[in-house]
C-alpha cells in the first residue's frame, strides 16, 4: 500500500492529519524515493529517534533537502561541538532576561490587541500573532526596528518551499539577514554596548578539544540569524493555530475563561494539537532496521512530530482539543534531547500572554478557520493570514 505524502504540497499543508494517520497505521517507516527522505510518525519513534543522538544526525540538515547543512547552525551540529555552542547560547535565556521580557511581552500584547480592536475586521496574523513575537525576539536580540519588516519577509522567503518558491530568492533572503546581523556586529565592535550581541561576541568558552575559543563575527551572526527565524515564525504560528483551535471548540474556550488556572496546560495543548514545527529533519549515521526494513547510512530521516502528537498509541482521543489534559512529560512539539528549543520558556510566556490579552479584552473574540491561508514552508506550517473579528463588548 503506497501512501503518497508530499511534505511540499499545499494539499498536505492544508490538512497533514489524514495523511500521517495513514501512515502511522500503514507504513510507520515512510520512503519517499522522488524526494529522497525516509518518515517516522509515530510517538514512540520520533522520541527514540530524537534520543538516539549516535544514529540520527543532525548534521545532514533538519530539513528534507539539507540545504543548511554545513551552516555554522546550532541546530545542524552535532557532539561534541553542539554541546559547548549551545551551552554558549543558552546564556541569552537566562531567568533573569525572561522575567525582564515579560512586561513587554504583555505591554505589546496590549498595544497590539488595542489598535485591532478599533477595526471592524482584522487579520489575526498579520497584525498580531506575527508582530508580537517578532517584536519579542527583535527586543531580546536587539533588532532595531527600522530592519523588522524585512527581517521578517526576509526570514519567510528564506523558509518557502513548493510551486510558488524560488532558491535563489531564499538564499539571497538568508545572506541579506546575515547582512543585518554584520551591520549590528561591527556596530558593536566599533563601540560596545551592554546587550545579547555583545555578550556573545565577549563570551570564551571551551571547546572540543578544551581550547578557550570566542566566536567568530560571522558565528554570531549565524547564531542570531537562527534565533531570530526560529523564535518569532513558531510561536506566530502557534497563537494563530491557538486561535483556531479556539474556534473549532468554543467550549474549551469558556471553560479557560471560567478557569485561567488552565492556562499552562492551555498553553501545552495549543502546542500538541497542531505543532508549529511539523517535522524534524536527521541523516543515518549507519545502517538502521526500524519496523523490518533497512534505512542505510547517509539517509534522510524525517522525524514526524505533527504526527507523533496525533499519536492514537500515545494520547487518548488525539484529535481532540482539550485544555484540561495532563501535560505531556516528554512532550515532542519542542524536540527532545540535545536540540531541544532554545526558547521553549520564551515561547510558551508569549502564548500565555498573547491568550491572556485576547480573552481578557474579547471573550467573543472570531477568527474564521475557513479563510485561512497556509504557505508551504520548510519545517513549519500555519497559517500566514487568517480573517477575524475581535468583537469589542459594549
Ligand atoms: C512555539 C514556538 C517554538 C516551537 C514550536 C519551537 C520548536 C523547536 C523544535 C521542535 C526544535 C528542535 C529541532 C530539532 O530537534 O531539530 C527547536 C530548536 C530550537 N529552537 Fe525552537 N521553537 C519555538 C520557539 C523558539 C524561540 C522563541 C526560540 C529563540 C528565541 C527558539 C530557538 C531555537 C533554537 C536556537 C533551536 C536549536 C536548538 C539546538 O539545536 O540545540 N525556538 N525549536
Amino acid at each position: 500500500m503506497s501512501v503518497m505524502f508530499d511534505p511540499y504540497s499545499a494539499q498536505y499543508f492544508a490538512d497533514p492529519y489524514p495523511v500521517f494517520k495513514r501512515l502511522r497505521d500503514e507504513l510507520p517507516l515512510y520512503h519517499n524515493a522522488e524526494r529522497n527522505f525516509w518518515a517516522l510518525s509515530r510517538y514512540e519513534d520520533v522520541f527514540a529517534a530524537h534520543r538516539d543522538v549516535a544514529r540520527f544526525l543532525s548534521s545532514g540538515g533538519v530539513t528534507i533537502e539539507g540545504m543548511e547543512a554545513g551552516f555554522p547552525l546550532l541546530i545542524v551540529k552535532d557532539a561534541p561541538e553542539h554541546s559547548w555552542h549551545k551551552a554558549m547560547v543558552t546564556r541569552v535565556f537566562t531567568p533573569k532576561r525572561m522575567a525582564e521580557l515579560e512586561p513587554y511581552i504583555r505591554q505589546r500584547a496590549v498595544e497590539l490587541l488595542e489598535a485591532a480592536g478599533l477595526r471592524p475586521e482584522f487579520d489575526f496574523v498579520k497584525e498580531f500573532s506575527v508582530l508580537l513575537p517578532l517584536d519579542v525576539i527583535s527586543r531580546l536580540l536587539d533588532i532595531p526596528e527600522e530592519y523588522r519588516d524585512e527581517y521578517h519577509h526576509c526570514v519567510n522567503d528564506s523558509l518557502a518551499r513548493g510551486d510558488g518558491a524560488d532558491a535563489t530568492r531564499a538564499a539571497a533572503a538568508l545572506q541579506r539577514v546575515l547582512e543585518i546581523f554584520m551591520t549590528l556586529i561591527e556596530e558593536r565592535r566599533a563601540k560596545r554596548r551592554d546587550d545579547v550581541i555583545t555578550m556573545l561576541m565577549e563570551t570564551e568558552v571551551k571547546d572540543e578539544a578544551g581550547d578557550m575559543r570566542r566566536l567568530e563575527d560571522y558565528e554570531v551572526a549565524f547564531r542570531f540569524m537562527e534565533m531570530g527565524a526560529a523564535g518569532h515564525e513558531t510561536a506566530a504560528k502557534a497563537i494563530a493555530n491557538g486561535a483556531m483551535a479556539f474556534m473549532r471548540f468554543p467550549e474549551q474556550k469558556k471553560l479557560l475563561r471560567q478557569n485561567p488556572a488552565l492556562f499552562p496546560k492551555a498553553v501545552q495543548e495549543i502546542l500538541r494539537i497542531e505543532p508549529p514545527s511539523q517535522l524534524q529533519g536527521r541523516t543515518t549515521a549507519v545502517d538502521v532496521t526500524l519496523h523490518g526494513v533497512t534505512i542505510p547510512k547517509g539517509q534522510k530521516v524525517m522525524l514526524l512530530t505533527g504526527s507523533a502528537c496525533r499519536d492514537e498509541r500515545a494520547f487518548q482521543d488525539p484529535d481532540r482539543f482539550d485544555i484540561t489534559r495532563e501535560p505531556d512529560p516528554r512532550s515532542l512539539f519542542f524536540g527532545f534531547g540535545v536540540h531541544k528549543c532554545l526558547g521553549m520558556h520564551l515561547a510558551t510566556l508569549e502564548i500565555r500572554i498573547a491568550f491572556e490579552e485576547l480573552l481578557r479584552r474579547y471573550p467573543d473574540f472570531n477568527v474564521d478557520p475557513a479563510g485561512a491561508e497556509y504557505p508551504v514552508m520548510s519545517n513549519v506550517r500555519g497559517p500566514s493570514t487568517l480573517p477575524g473579528r475581535l468583537n469589542r463588548a459594549g
